[in-house]
């Protein structure tokens, strides 16, 4: 909207007596409608992370929770939490820095760096707040005070990396590059054309979910070891579900203990809640005091942390591993049948997410709708989260999915793809 536009807007809703102010705010909402792009929040009755559950009071197969191995009701799992909340209480009172470092975060901390093979690591409540945190810790630690002067820092950053990662850049001092996604020869010109710049570093995501692939972590070490940078993967999608035993992306490629930072979320593949930095000793006490969340917000709950200490050491074990063949036999399945039915799907089929790939975004609406109709949940994944007119149906399939769930999934999908001529 033009400068001009803006005055003559006000003067008429002063004249109607209307809240400017608020109808200025409401133009992003009604921009949504008008696209036919606006989210539909889905209320779910159940327990959203099992393979069935209860929507408008009708069964539906769950298609869309990142609950990978089915551990948010494992009974261990719940045992445990359990356990934690006769002890902690509800909420642990504070940050860590004040009444919140209860011992049982200590625990958490270690079985999650032993996960992803680092030396240390610092949780936090969500993998939103590690990545926000993450940027200002590295580029700007000072926390304002003396922050690097302008110029010094630079992040080179995926095109498609999660809206945290942007967000927790444009919180630091540093200049953002973008590089094209996966895009090597891309990454290392601007890495050369920053060769002179002191402070660097390079942040992918280890498994792309709406692409439905790994980024190419061990080039990508080697860049940022040529350019100096320091090297951060998110793994979010990757933890827990990927890797022999769950360390994520980085296991995949064989690169425990090479990468500085390796930021995870324990709402995935572990199925609880909250987020992690995990890195070498000296980098994570750096962390747990210029991280800002881990100073000025909450620390993770007791009874989160007792249940994810378990949920961890399942992954880990024999039955983690067996998990994980589950679910990536139920990945395969998926692929086979979808490529059967004629669907597009998107990635290379290394990872477990299935996305199934629509194009236009009220049309992948239209259609999550219609699924739903037939019993499937699994929203219609859209711009802004992806380019636009690359919208998809986002399928994560989870261990817990039996051989029936998997084949009403492909019926749903080969009735739709008649209706919407796919
Ligand atoms: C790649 C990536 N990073 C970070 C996050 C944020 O993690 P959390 O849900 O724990 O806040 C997500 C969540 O979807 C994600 O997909």
């Amino acid at each position: 909207m033009s400068r001009v536009k803006d005055i003559f807007r006000l003067l008429a809703t002063q004249v109607k007596g209307e809240d400017y102010k608020m109808q200025r705010l409401f133009e992003f909402t009604d921009f949504l409608e008008k696209e036919g792009i606006a989210p539909t929040f889905h209320k779910i009755e159940t327990a959203g992370t099992e393979p069935e559950v209860i929507i408008n009071g009708k069964k539906v197969l769950m298609f869309s929770s990142n609950n990978y191995l089915g551990l948010a009701l494992h009974p261990k799992v719940i045992a445990k939490a359990k356990e934690a909340l006769e002890k902690h209480g509800l909420g642990p009172g504070g940050s860590r820095f004040l009444c919140g470092n209860i011992d049982i975060l200590d625990e958490l901390d270690k079985e999650t760096a032993e996960l992803v093979g680092t030396e240390d690591a610092v949780t936090l409540p969500t993998g939103y707040m590690a990545n926000v945190a993450v940027f200002k810790a590295i580029m700007d630690p000072i926390i304002g005070i003396f922050p690097y002067r302008k110029g010094e820092g630079v992040i080179f950053s995926d095109e498609f990396n999660h809206g945290s990662i942007v967000d927790g850049c444009r919180l630091s001092y540093a200049e953002k590059v973008i590089f094209r996604h996966n895009d090597l020869s891309d990454l290392e010109k601007k890495l050369k054309r920053s060769s002179l710049r002191r402070h660097k570093m390079i942040v992918t995501e280890g498994v792309f979910s709406p692409w439905g692939e790994f980024a190419p972590l061990p080039e990508i070490l080697e860049l940022a070891k040529k350019y100096n940078a320091v090297f951060m993967v998110d793994d979010a999608h990757g933890v827990g579900a990927v890797g022999k035993t769950g360390g994520g992306a980085v296991e995949h490629f064989g690169l425990r203990g090479q990468v500085d930072i390796v930021m995870g979320s324990f709402d995935k593949a572990l199925g609880g809640m909250g987020g992690f930095l995990a890195s070498g000793k000296k980098l994570a006490e750096h962390l747990r005091v210029a991280a800002r969340p881990n100073i000025l917000s909450s620390a993770v709950s007791g009874v989160l942390a007792g249940g994810l200490i378990e949920a961890i050491k399942i992954c880990r074990s024999e039955e983690g591993i067996k998990l994980r063949s589950q679910l990536s036999a139920n990945a395969d399945y998926l692929r086979k049948n979808f490529n059967t039915l004629g669907f597009k799907i998107v990635g290379n089929g290394e990872v477990p997410v299935t996305p199934v790939f629509i194009g236009e975004e009220s049309k992948s609406i239209r259609l999550a709708d219609r699924l739903l109709e037939y019993g499937i949940y699994s929203p219609s994944f859209r711009w802004p989260a992806v380019p636009k007119g690359e919208s998809r149906i986002r399928i994560t399939p989870m261990a817990t999915h039996k051989k029936e769930h998997l084949d009403a999934l492909l019926r749903a999908f080969g009735k739709v793809k008649e209706e919407f001529k796919l």
